[in-house]
């Protein structure tokens, strides 16, 4: 049985004004007019039915996700007390998989991108889900890099290549999340390397092989909680056993260590969409360049990324500017500073 599992616990702080930690990116609708998570679940829909989906998250977004996706059967939403990360997410949707399902493949994926070729998405999912049947094998959707960005991790595909479904699938030499600035630079020249678009095809039970070996503490807690949902309510286990999770990401925990990667290169149209300056990729531009949304009255205004709502927002002679305004919170910032949006977080924080 095919099983996907949206990871949705994230927090997007890079979209302050507008994503907060009561409303992270993933509800929000920064890509058309539904949130991210709703296009990430109808875009499953495709090829898995809703009841073979399933979304791991924090409590303070259990109650958005059942408004967002109201037809997401209730027990198909799991909760985490806390967020320790990928891995843990990972394992808790692994032993409840597992707990439902005899011989189950999961589709692993965040819940905050942009895909735009959906037919193409399903048509690799299957490829990759052949590929996952071979014990041992994990399988990730390789995107082509566009410029050395630091923030994702990065693929290095061999030559040994097979056609699956006529898709190529290449072994993966190695898997490096998150490189430094150089190293990026390296990859991105190199023409090897391929960026971890964080969506992975593995069958269950291979994913528990791999944190048994490899995050042997993970895995011990993940045993004990799986005897105790036999004695007690599901929940609650969760909620007294999770937290002793160590903080760990499936990339640098697992990805990074392993042997048996195959990639597929996947056209998709696919955005990670990481801060304000996305938009621009993910929108039409106007003459200018700008990205307008609300009621905005730009003259002799270049290459500005600007979001209002019934306010009048006028701007005049400006450029590569981003401007966000909320009920409470109006943004200024300057379009190069857009990956530095958090900081401004944690200066409030500070201030408190
Ligand atoms: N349930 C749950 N719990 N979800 C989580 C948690 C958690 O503790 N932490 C993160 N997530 C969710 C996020 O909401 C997101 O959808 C997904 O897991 C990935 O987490 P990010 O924190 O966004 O990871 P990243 O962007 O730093 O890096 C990953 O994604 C890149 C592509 O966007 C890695 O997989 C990189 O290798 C990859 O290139
Ligand atoms: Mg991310």
């Amino acid at each position: 049985t095919l099983i996907a599992v949206i990871m949705a616990g994230g927090k997007g702080e890079r979209f302050w004004p507008k994503s907060r930690t009561k409303l992270p990116k993933q509800f929000l609708n920064i890509a058309g007019n539904k949130s991210m998570i709703q296009q990430t679940v109808e875009r499953l829909e495709r090829s898995i039915p809703v009841h073979q989906i399933i979304v791991v998250t924090n409590e303070l977004y259990a109650e958005l996700i059942h408004v967002q996706i109201p037809h997401l059967p209730i027990n198909n939403i799991i909760i985490e007390p806390v967020g320790r990360n990928t891995a843990p997410c990972v394992g808790l949707a692994s032993i409840i998989i597992e707990d439902r399902y005899p011989d189950s493949t999961m589709v692993v994926l965040p819940s905050d991108h942009v895909i735009k070729d959906e037919q193409e998405f399903t048509n690799i999912l299957l490829a990759a889900t052949k590929v996952s049947y071979r014990d041992g094998n994990l399988v990730t959707l390789g995107i082509t890099p566009t410029y050395p960005e630091t923030g994702y991790g990065y693929i290095e595909s061999t030559k040994e290549v097979e056609l699956v479904d006529n898709m190529p699938v290449y072994k993966v030499n190695r898997f490096v999340e998150k490189p430094d600035l150089p190293t990026a630079e390296q990859y991105f020249e190199n023409g090897n390397f391929y960026w971890n678009s964080g969506i992975f095809i593995w069958k269950t039970a291979t994913i528990r092989g791999y944190i048994q070996s490899l995050l042997p503490d993970v895995h011990d807690i993940l045993e004990t909680m799986k005897k105790d949902f036999h004695n007690r309510d599901q929940n609650e286990v969760i909620k007294s056993e999770f937290p002793r999770m160590p903080d760990q990401s499936i990339d640098y925990g697992i990805m990074e260590k392993v042997e048996n990667i195959y990639v597929i290169p996947s056209i998709l149209g696919w955005d990670d969409v990481g801060s304000w300056t996305a938009l621009e990729r993910i929108n039409e531009l106007d003459d200018h360049g700008n990205v307008i949304k609300g009621n905005v009255l730009n003259l002799d205004t270049k290459r500005c990324i600007i979001d209002g709502n019934e306010k009048l927002i006028a701007t005049l002679g400006i450029e590569d500017m981003i401007i966000i305004d909320t009920e409470d919170v109006t943004l200024i910032c300057s379009k190069d500073k857009a990956q530095e949006v958090k900081n401004i977080i944690k200066v409030m924080k500070n201030q408190k």
